[in-house]
């Protein structure tokens, strides 16, 4: 059931994928993931040491079997980051799915294609998907204004950009930004996607690294509590409300440079709201589909529960060829 060219080209029983999530994106989430029958995702980005990133990989392929994915985040960075270095350790490593997102991937992709990995590369704009099926990624995941982490400048929902980028490019799409429960999936596959992707759905759930205290405030917000930063230096990004997003929105507001605002909008101190639940340390990535989430689940089950919720919904609805598309047919 569910099967699409997505299921077909990364060897997973459901079109699910994690999306690659700074910190969280650990062995532990993505092994569960993965061994639920979905995409786990392991963030390169989380090391400044190939090595530690090696240790990582092969921690997560004792915890399962199934195949893993790496984010390969390429936005320009304020650390220097030695990208090929992390390259040739994923490759090196077996890993057969990559998801790339911050700018095209074309100057990897003779490198993962002479290693057989397929590439998966995240945008937030059709004319983005265009432009990397023509430089030759396998798939593409077109995020929504509702996404956690960086919907773009252009404030199109996942409602209306997933049929315009389904009927724009041959290779198939990836639905991100808004997902979180069966309701999203099936919308998702009728909107043309092959699959979807979730980034806040999985910071609420048991395996995730995140600390206690930060994962019971999230399942307190609402879809009104989160916020869009960065707009002013053209990287806008959607965050959790919290006290750090306030006085980033205020700086915003009164004009300050991108110097002014980096303390604030520090990779490190999202970490430690994330890690010690120190909430308003710094700024942290969330989607509006935070509102839908109520519960911290085990993984296994909340891929289960969007996996039987669709079975349940396709049927009230007499959508039996939706569930059970062949690999081939577009939807
Ligand atoms: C806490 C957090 C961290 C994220 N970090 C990254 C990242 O490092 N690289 C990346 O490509 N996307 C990142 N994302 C975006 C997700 O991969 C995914 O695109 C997004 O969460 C999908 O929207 P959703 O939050 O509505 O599910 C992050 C998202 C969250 C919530």
């Amino acid at each position: 059931m569910f099967q699409t060219r997505v299921t077909e080209m990364l060897g997973i029983k459901y079109p699910i994928i994690q999306g690659g999530m700074q910190w969280l994106g650990v062995a532990e989430l993505a092994a569960a993931v993965s061994e639920a029958g979905a995409l786990g995702m392991i963030n390169a980005g989380n090391f400044q040491d190939p090595e530690g990133f090696r240790d990582e990989l092969r921690k997560a392929k004792q915890l399962t079997d199934k195949p893993l994915g790496v984010n390969v985040t390429l936005m320009p960075t304020i650390r220097p980051v030695n990208t090929s270095a992390f390259v040739n350790v994923l490759i090196e490593e077996g890993v057969k799915a990559v998801e790339t997102s911050g700018r095209s991937p074309e100057e990897f992709l003779p490198q993962f294609k002479a290693a057989g990995v397929k590439v998966i590369h995240k945008v937030p704009a059709v004319r983005f998907a265009r432009h990397v099926e023509h430089a030759g990624v396998d798939a593409v995941t077109v995020v929504g204004f509702e996404c956690g982490g960086h919907p773009g400048m252009d404030d199109v929902t996942s409602l209306i950009l997933l049929p315009l980028a389904s009927q724009s490019v041959t290779i198939p799409v990836v639905a991100g930004g808004g997902f979180g429960d069966a309701r999203g999936f099936v919308a998702a596959l009728s909107l043309g996607a092959e699959a979807v992707l979730m980034g806040t759905r999985f910071m609420a759930t048991e395996e995730c690294p995140a600390h206690p205290s930060f994962k019971h405030w999230l399942i307190d917000l609402s879809e009104r509590d989160t916020v869009l930063l960065e707009r002013s230096i053209r990287n806008t990004g959607r965050f959790a409300r919290n006290q750090a997003a306030e006085t980033v929105l205020k700086l915003e507001d009164e004009g300050a440079s991108l110097e002014e605002l980096l303390p604030h909008i520090s990779g490190l101190k999202s970490r430690t709201v994330l890690m010690e639940g120190d909430l308003d340390a710094g700024v942290v990535s969330c989607g509006q589909v935070v509102g839908l989430i109520k519960e911290i689940k085990p993984v296994k089950q909340v891929i289960e529960d969007i996996v039987q919720g669709a079975r349940d919904i396709c049927e009230r609805l007499h959508l039996q060829s939706l569930a059970a598309a062949p690999a081939s047919r577009r939807l």
